[in-house]
């Protein structure tokens, strides 16, 4: 558990680089990124490079104790070079390249960009990568940040054709695949084939989809060649990328695949502001945060990171990119981080040392303000550097890795499929995933959120939703993990080339779940339908479906329970041994109450917390959250066996105590 910050040495006069140093670490911080846009700076001239200034930087850091995560500084390439190699700019939808003038602005398959990319993280890595105050790497930054995965350039089409060869063999054999007889859409050689876009109506889906499946190979294409470079030249110093929460143009476990520590940069209030929530959410939690939000993307990076997950930026205080701005209430940042450490985190590390008076972010607050003095999220992160010593005390294994007997699986594909293909225009991926995950947090759950390609060893009960392309052997793997298993709406729904499957949903499935999908149907974001839940003993007996129908048959009623059915009698909710399947999405309460009783099933005692108040649980100590504008009151706890705080926890307020 150790903290971090952002700092821009290039931003500020010399002259106050040592006193930012000494204060950077008398309020508890140990670790410093820097340069991660600084290319203008480092080359100023093509091919002349400047290192002093830099040079004096990390010495400054170093001398004060500081580690440096040293950055390359691709995601900003400078004028000069846009200059000589226009073909950089990325191409929008519209036909046009993206202007110089703001940042991320090039594309993954320029030639021309790979090979400048390489020459800079190189001259980067040689001159850091041994340096004793440099401890970690950091790839670019936020890759598909202001969405710059997918561009229809020259370049990126005609490595689009090559990349349909390698996958598809013959061009015959991609025509049955994607079912171009449909509209006399027949391609006869690769060469033909261009991006999907522009097109009078819409493009073909698994054209569409193999185009972002592309897109995203490049990105990981294109972070491998800098990871390559960097432990080349600085062996043993652990490489990481910033992902970004919900930036899912990519396959961000595909990336992770060759870092070795998954960090992500954590703004609740901009992200609650900018997603799906409804206006009384954003509303109730306008100044918190969604309290299920920063801790999915919390275990979604847990998941995939080889050593402990890193929040690399935290949001400190106001920030400047979302519709509206409003301040977190006083202890979020605090709680935030404490947050991050409850998942964890190995590192919180604020955006950013002081608020910049100029340029795109000056509304965007830091730990200091502009004329620096310190912020409210400046001395509350001087607060957990307190505590973090005061629970690593209490606690030698306060470090300990969480673990969870829940997995959700989260799938990057199934959000392009469904942004394709939603049939009900409000499909969105992310969110169905967020709600189980939320109804399972609210039952007192830690969830581990991994990929269906993840060993599944250890877990009673597992979580998917709406995945409709499953890999072939997950049937079998789910068959054979011994868990209760539920499965989402259109799981199964379409083969890997974006058909029906010949057996019908849920396609691979049916070896596990013996039903078939004989008609589906989208519902308008105002229309919901009946639920009925059978038997007894269930608080909430009737609730809604909404979004989406799955009309099943094949229902052996010998061997399934029917437990839940529309009004219409179609069946809602059927089981099948430990196989569990929502023909629908049902509201939050009703979620929350079938997952309960199918926890209960897999042998796990449910801690209903309602919606504004969090339990998480790393090794011996149980932490407790309180988002809401009451105080939360700990029932059956000791005073003694706590850590932080008492059982009373104040509004925005932490505690920690020894779990028995
Ligand atoms: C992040 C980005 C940072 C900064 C920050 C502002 O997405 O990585 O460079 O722009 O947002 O909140």
């Amino acid at each position: 558990m150790r903290l971090g910050v952002c700092y821009y040495p290039e931003h500020w006069q010399e002259s106050i680089w040592e006193d930012d140093a000494r204060r950077m670490k008398a309020l508890g911080i140990e670790q410093v990124r820097i340069a991660e846009f600084a290319w203008s700076r480092i080359e100023p001239t093509p091919g002349e490079y400047d290192w002093g200034w830099l040079d004096r930087a990390v010495d400054v850091l170093g001398n004060a104790g500081l580690q440096v995560v040293m950055c390359t500084p691709t995601a900003t390439p400078p004028k000069w070079l846009i200059d000589r190699h226009p073909d950089i700019l990325p191409v929008g939808a519209d036909g046009r390249p993206r202007a110089f003038g703001s940042r991320r602005h090039y594309d993954f398959s320029s030639p021309s960009y790979f090979e400048a990319s390489r020459k800079v993280c190189t001259a980067v890595a040689e001159r850091y990568g041994k340096h004793p105050a440099v401890a970690y790497w950091q790839t670019d930054n936020e890759f598909g940040c202001h969405n710059t995965v997918v561009s229809y350039s020259p370049a990126a089409v005609a490595r689009f054709r090559v990349w349909l060869k390698e996958r598809y063999q013959s061009i015959d054999a991609l025509n049955r695949a994607w079912g171009t007889v449909f509209w006399s859409m027949e391609y006869r050689g690769f060469d033909e084939i261009d991006a999907p876009v522009a097109t009078v109506t819409e493009a073909h889906p698994s054209h569409r989809l193999d185009y972002r499946r592309f897109a995203s190979d490049e990105v990981a294409r294109y972070n491998r060649m800098q990871v390559e470079i960097i432990r080349a030249h600085s062996p043993g110093r652990p490489v990481a990328h910033n992902f970004m929460q919900l930036f899912t143009e990519f396959d961000h476990y595909k990336v992770a695949r060759d870092l070795d520590v998954a960090t992500w940069d954590s703004y609740p209030l901009g992200a609650l502001e900018e997603q799906w929530f409804a206006p009384e959410i954003k509303a109730k939690f306008l100044r918190t945060g969604h309290p299920d939000f920063a801790t999915f993307n919390h275990d979604v990076y847990r998941g995939m990171s080889k050593l402990p997950f890193w929040v690399m930026e935290q949001q400190p205080g106001p920030v400047n990119w979302a519709h509206w701005n409003p301040a977190p209430l006083p202890g979020m940042v605090r709680l935030w981080s404490w947050e991050a450490f409850a998942h964890g985190a190995g590192c919180v590390s604020y955006f950013r040392w002081r608020q910049a008076p100029f340029a795109q972010e000056q509304m965007h607050a830091g730990l200091n303000t502009p004329d620096n003095r310190i912020d409210i999220g400046g001395s509350e992160a001087a607060k957990v550097a307190q505590e973090i010593a005061h629970v690593l005390s209490a606690d030698a294994d306060a470090n300990a890795d969480v673990r969870s007997k829940i997995a959700l699986i989260y799938d990057y594909e199934a959000k392009w499929l469904f942004e394709i293909h939603p049939q009900g225009a409000d499909f969105h991926y992310p969110r169905f995933a967020f709600e189980y995950y939320s109804a399972l947090r609210s039952l007192g759950f830690d969830v581990d959120v991994i990929s269906a390609d993840a060993p599944l060893d250890g877990y009673t009960m597992i979580v998917v939703p709406p995945l409709p392309v499953v890999p072939a052997d997950f049937a079998q793997r789910l068959a054979a993990s011994g868990a209760q298993i539920v499965l989402g709406p259109r799981t199964g729904s379409k083969t890997t080339d974006l058909q029906i499957p010949a057996n019908l949903p849920p396609g691979v499935l049916a070896s596990l779940l013996p039903i078939r999908v004989w008609r589906v149907e989208s519902m308008r974001p105002n229309v919901t339908e009946p639920v009925r839940l059978d038997g007894t003993g269930d608080a909430h007996r009737e609730g809604h479906a909404r979004h989406w129908r799955d009309l099943i048959d094949a229902v052996d009623e010998r061997t399934f329970g029917v437990h839940a059915r529309f009004a219409d009698g179609h069946p809602a909710y059927v089981q099948h041994g430990r196989v569990h399947y929502f023909a629908s999405l049902f509201d939050d309460r009703l979620t929350g109450s079938l997952f309960a009783r199918i926890a209960m099933e897999a042998g796990l005692t449910p801690t209903p917390c309602g919606d504004s108040v969090r339990i998480s649980q790393r090794g011996k100590l149980t932490y407790v959250f309180n988002y809401a504008h009451e105080k939360h009151v700990i029932e059956g706890v000791d005073a003694s066996r706590f850590v932080i705080g008492t059982r009373e926890v104040e509004p925005q307020g932490v505690a920690v105590y020894r779990t028995e």
